[in-house]
């Protein structure tokens, strides 16, 4: 199959494929999304193979406004409309119950499905014009960081897919993050670009799933099921450090062997000087280090490095997402520096 790359204004042709039940790489202001029409479980079985994903790990649907929500789900609670009137259209996915008519390839069995209206002004015209909703996980093969240009997400899906639609570099450039409201209090099942803060401030007390901080011990199982799965891994193991940013800059650069990687915040680049490096941005612009850490973290799988180090930003607003996608490419391998070390 030829893999079309289709310029912003050929909205109508991505939306015709996606209505012939075709597959189509779509902008969201988070990442590149792999759509098919969400009411065909044909094609949204496809999507899986084009990925190589396990089937048991359930898919968002995108929606071009809020009011679609009562189309696919029952029970919509109040929380879920005060939640899409603070934050949509934008970086948020809510965890919600869904009607029969949601096929089972969009759910993977379970009586939840995730719902987002995006913010990105190209994939909201593909969704209007679509006019169903469509079904999109990350555009990357299984496993791989998260695309967020169109080259990226044709490296991993060339001759697999029918279109992608370039719709420039994502804004946010981490995930949407993800809120369960079948469960009381409200549980954030994935950070993202919508902060823990932002979220409390509009509900009150929110949990944190222990999948977003650390490994998932044998039996345990996270309410998301692709947080169980190793992610947005380079191919080189990755080591994060945490702590103040020039303690865990000159601790990387002490501990990295000559060949190694270096993901540091832009300020220290000069203490590696003898590494391949990527930088995240400045230690005080988290805005800049979430669109820049997937395309560091791919960026050395076109180099020969045997490993790599990577700083991270505290936890605080979209530090808790920044720090979760490193994490999770390190197999959360995180060294956590105490605070005063030399
Ligand atoms: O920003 C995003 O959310 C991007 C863009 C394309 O919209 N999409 C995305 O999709 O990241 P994906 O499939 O890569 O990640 C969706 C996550 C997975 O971890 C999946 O297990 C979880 O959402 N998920 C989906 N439906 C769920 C459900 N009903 N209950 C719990 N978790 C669910
Ligand atoms: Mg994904």
């Amino acid at each position: 199959m030829n893999t079309r790359l289709l310029r912003e204004d050929q909205v109508d042709q991505a939306a015709a494929i996606l209505r012939a039940g075709g597959l189509v790489g779509i902008p969201t202001e988070t990442v590149y999304g792999l759509g098919a029409n969400g009411l065909d479980g044909e094609a949204v079985s496809r999507i899986f193979q084009a990925k190589g994903r396990p089937q048991d790990n359930p898919l968002i649907l995108h929606i071009p406004e809020a009011s679609w929500l009562e189309r696919y789900c029952q029970e919509v609670p109040p929380q879920a409309w005060a939640l899409a009137e603070a934050f949509w259209p934008g970086p948020l996915t809510m965890i919600l119950r869904h009607k029969p008519l949601v096929p089972r390839a969009v759910t993977a069995g379970l009586d939840t499905v995730g719902m987002r209206c995006p913010g990105h002004p190209v994939c909201r015209a593909i969704l209007a014009a679509a006019d169903v909703p469509v079904a999109a996980p990350s555009g990357n093969t299984s496993g791989r960081p998260s695309p967020t240009t169109a080259r990226s997400m044709l490296e991993d899906m060339a001759g697999k897919i029918d279109a992608i639609v370039d719709g420039g570099s994502c804004s946010v450039g981490v995930e949407s993050t993800i809120v369960d409201l079948t469960c009381t209090p409200p549980r954030l099942l994935r950070p993202g670009g919508v902060t823990l803060e932002q979220l409390r401030a509009v509900l009150g007390e929110v949990a944190v799933d222990p999948a977003v901080t650390r490994l998932m011990g044998a039996g345990e199982q996270p309410r998301a099921p692709g947080m169980k799965y190793r992610h947005y891994a380079p191919k080189a193991p990755v080591t994060v450090v945490t702590g103040e940013p020039e303690a865990a800059a000159r601790y990387i650069a002490g501990a990295a062997a000559p060949g190694d990687g270096v993901i540091c915040f832009d300020e220290f680049a000069p203490l590696f000087s003898g590494h391949i490096t990527q930088l995240l941005g400045s230690a005080g612009d988290k805005g800049a280090q979430a669109r820049h850490v997937f395309e560091a973290l791919r960026a050395f799988d076109h180099t020969g490095v045997e490993a790599i180090w990577a700083q991270c930003p505290d936890s605080a607003g979209l530090g808790l997402a920044i720090a979760n996608r490193l994490g999770k490419a390190a197999g959360f391998h995180i060294i956590h520096l105490e605070e005063g070390t030399p």
